[in-house]
């Protein structure tokens, strides 16, 4: 059950950081340099659909993950351990990715406009950013990167 929960974990790793990436690498760019907010919009509305599910999964199969590593929930904040430490991290990054999402959602997105797209940008690279450390601090669990 355990190989089969990361199986899923991972499969969610690859479309949430990797679309991600490609938002921030090719689709923000054109967006910003054309001042096309359709275009980002479009790309968005197409990425939720898959992204919003990858990332429930990523949460649930993520909390079986730990819970199945360290069984007693009050030790996952306890940072004494190397396991407990990785926990919070990733926990700590999803509160940020939380945050920045319900700014954009709640602040920047109902007043986008081609002259005002830089706010989002400055939510689409920070969690783009944590998408990526997501992986890092993932990875750590196996590879002892950040005991
Ligand atoms: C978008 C969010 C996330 C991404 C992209 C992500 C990505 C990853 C990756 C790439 C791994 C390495 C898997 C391996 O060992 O091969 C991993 C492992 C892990 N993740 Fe996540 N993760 C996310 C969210 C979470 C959350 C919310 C939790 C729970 C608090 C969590 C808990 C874990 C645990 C416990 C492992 C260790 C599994 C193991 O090595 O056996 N993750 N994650």
């Amino acid at each position: 059950m355990y190989n089969v929960a990361l199986f899923f974990h991972l499969l969610g790793a690859t479309i949430w950081t990797g679309g991600h990436l490609i938002l921030a690498c090719t689709i923000l760019p054109k967006a910003l340099r054309d001042k096309d907010v359709n275009f980002l919009s479009q790309f968005e509305s197409c990425y939720e659909k898959i992204g919003i599910p990858a990332l429930i999964i990523q949460i649930a199969s993520g909390l079986y993950l730990s819970f199945t590593l360290l069984p007693d929930l009050s030790q996952w904040f306890e940072f004494s351990n190397p396991v407990s430490r990785l926990i919070s991290y990733k926990i700590i990054l999803l509160g940020c990715t939380f945050l920045l999402a319900i700014d954009a959602r709640l602040r920047i997105i109902p007043k986008l406009s081609p002259k005002n797209l830089n706010p989002l940008a400055y939510h689409i690279i920070p969690v783009t950013v944590l998408s990526v450390l997501f992986v890092f601090v993932g990875v750590s669990f196996q590879s002892g990167w950040l005991y």
